[in-house]
């Protein structure tokens, strides 16, 4: 470094003036004192999760010895501390001398209750309803900082009692509770026969009362099975949707009576169209369910589905779509009829076909390819300057069967020769004999001269020649070699190089 250079010439030259050998020698100081702890180790830069340094410096080393001061983060509470760098390269005075600070207790909501682990910042705390009451905003909260204290990220949910909507009606009956219109959760109510008439006496069947639940903790629900009003040993009409009697219906039917039954148009049947009356008010079999026809599905563009000669479909029925060749079949390839007269699920569409990204790289050209690659898209394969294709320049997304693909493959790009360059009479080309002609190698020509004869040629034409290519890719060159004719003629030799001159050029044709 340059700090040696002002002291060695110093006890040379005592008549120096004293300024540059004060200031070298200062210099020089500055720089060992620098250096010297470096030699005998540094501390790097700590980082505390629970401290931040109250020095501020951009600094990642320090020497031994030096104090920092740290004081704890937001969330930690604790005085402020120092750490110093000892000799071996070890702070001293690291440990956690923060603790975390702790939020407030939270209460229990109403109806509710908080569990709680911990109390400190970053923990976490779970709330949850009593039975019968549903959950209104977070169900945890967090200890985090804020202005410079720590709090609950939010102040805890509500719990709301869970309740039901009216109990269901049943046939001849009528259910009974202490509130006609409100019904919370674990409410009870209790159904009792309307009485009868004309002798006829309603029975109640089943477990008169039902009370209010939930599956979810959030909607209320009625219990079951609901009881039932009968009058023993009859049955009522069947209760079928959509449903029409094709025997009288009457207001009671007596055990084992037949009653026979079909669906309204538009709907089918499921189930026995003839049913028995047992006892209990059952019938038997099970009642039958009638549900909406289909209309025919979707018709799809390019492409059909099957049974298409059909304009009623059952529930259940299926119908399988299919694609023109050259297409796609995007979404489901089969839609079923549902009990509610839709398709299900949505129609699928036909898209044209296309092939696989095209990822083969041409070496010394390059592959144009477009946006989209569906069926009949060309890829085109271009050489670089100074390359001839060889194979074929562009391959198509094609079908082949069911399948696309790319129709031929990658061509390969030969690098442009030239045949070597014309010779000339009384001339030369630079080039040597076992040299190759690539594309854009430039050739120069010179005339020969001899002077010992008294002869001088002079070039006509272009000295230099370039290797280029024709269209077809073949390397020619890019003009006529230059001739070299006889310029200055002296001495008495003339008629006789003349006549070699001459029989040189009829050499040539
Ligand atoms: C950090 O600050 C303290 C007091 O402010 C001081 O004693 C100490 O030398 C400082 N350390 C550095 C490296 O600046
Ligand atoms: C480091 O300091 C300790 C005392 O604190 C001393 O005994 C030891 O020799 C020192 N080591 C070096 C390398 O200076
Ligand atoms: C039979 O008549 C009763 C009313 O008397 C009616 O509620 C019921 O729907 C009818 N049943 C059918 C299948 O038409
Ligand atoms: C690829 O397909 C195109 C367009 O259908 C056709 O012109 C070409 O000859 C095909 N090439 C090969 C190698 O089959």
């Amino acid at each position: 470094m340059g700090a040696s250079s002002p002291r060695s010439p110093e006890p040379a030259r005592p008549s120096a003036p004293p300024a540059p050998s004060c200031c070298g020698g200062a210099l020089l100081a500055v720089l060992v004192l620098l250096a010297l702890p470096a030699a005998w180790g540094q501390c790097s830069a700590p980082r505390f999760p629970f401290a931040k340094p109250t020095n501020l410096t951009d600094k990642s080393e320090f020497p031994v010895g030096t104090f920092l001061k740290y004081e704890c983060r937001p969330g930690f509470y604790g005085k402020p501390f120092s750490i110093i760098c000892q000799n071996n390269s070890v702070w001293i005075g690291t440990e956690n001398r923060c603790r975390r600070k702790t939020c407030k207790t939270p209460s229990d909501p109403m109806n509710g209750m908080v569990q709680i682990t911990n109390l400190q910042f970053g923990s976490q705390i779970q709330y949850s309803c009593n039975e019968g009451y549903r959950l209104i905003g977070s169900s945890s909260a967090i200890c985090i900082i804020s202005e410079n204290t720590v709090t609950w990220d939010n102040e805890g949910p509500l719990c709301e009692i869970i309740s039901c909507g009216l109990p269901p009606t049943i046939a001849n009956g009528d259910f009974f509770s202490i509130n006609r219109e409100y019904f919370p959760y674990s409410t009870v109510v209790t159904y009792r026969c309307n009485p009868g008439n004309r002798g006829r006496k309603f029975e109640l069947v089943g477990e008169p009362s039902i009370y209010c639940t939930s599956n979810d903790d959030q909607v209320g629900i009625w219990s079951g099975p609901l009881p039932q009003c009968i009058i023993p040993n009859k049955c009522m009409p069947p209760e079928v949707e959509n449903g029409i009697m094709v025997s009288d219906n009457r207001s009671l039917f007596s055990l084992n009576e037949i009653v026979e039954l079909k669906c309204q148009p538009d709907f089918v049947m499921k189930g026995p169209t003839r049913v028995r009356c047992q006892a209990l008010n059952k019938w038997e079999p099970e009642l039958p369910s009638c549900s909406r026809v289909c209309q025919p599905p979707p018709e799809i563009l390019r492409g059909k589905h099957t049974s298409s000669d059909k304009d009623k479909f059952s529930p259940g029925q299926e119908v399988f779509y299919s694609c023109e060749p050259g297409y796609d079949l995007t979404g489901a390839a089969s839609l079923r009829c549902t009990p509610q007269g839709d398709w299900s699920p949505t129609v699928p569409r036909c898209t044209v076909k296309s092939c696989s990204d095209f990822l083969d790289q041409l070496p010394n050209g390059r592959v144009l390819i477009p946006l989209n690659l569906q069926l009949g898209t060309k890829v085109s394969f271009v050489c670089d300057e100074g390359f001839q294709l060889k194979g074929s320049s562009a391959s198509y997304c094609v079908l082949d069967g069911m399948k696309s693909l790319w129709n031929s493959s990658v061509p390969v790009c030969e690098q442009i020769f030239c045949p070597s360059p014309p010779t000339i009479l009384n001339g030369r080309h630079m080039g040597t004999p076992l040299e190759d002609f690539p594309y854009g190698k430039e050739i120069s020509y010179t005339c020969d001269s001899h002077p010992d004869r008294g002869m001088t040629f002079e070039l006509i034409g272009e000295s230099t020649i370039r290797c280029t290519s024709d269209h077809q890719g073949k390397g020619i060159w890019s003009g006529l070699a230059p001739r070299c004719e006889l310029s200055v003629l002296a001495g008495p030799q003339v008629a006789l190089l003349i006549g070699k001159f001459y029989e040189g050029f009829a050499e040539e044709f």
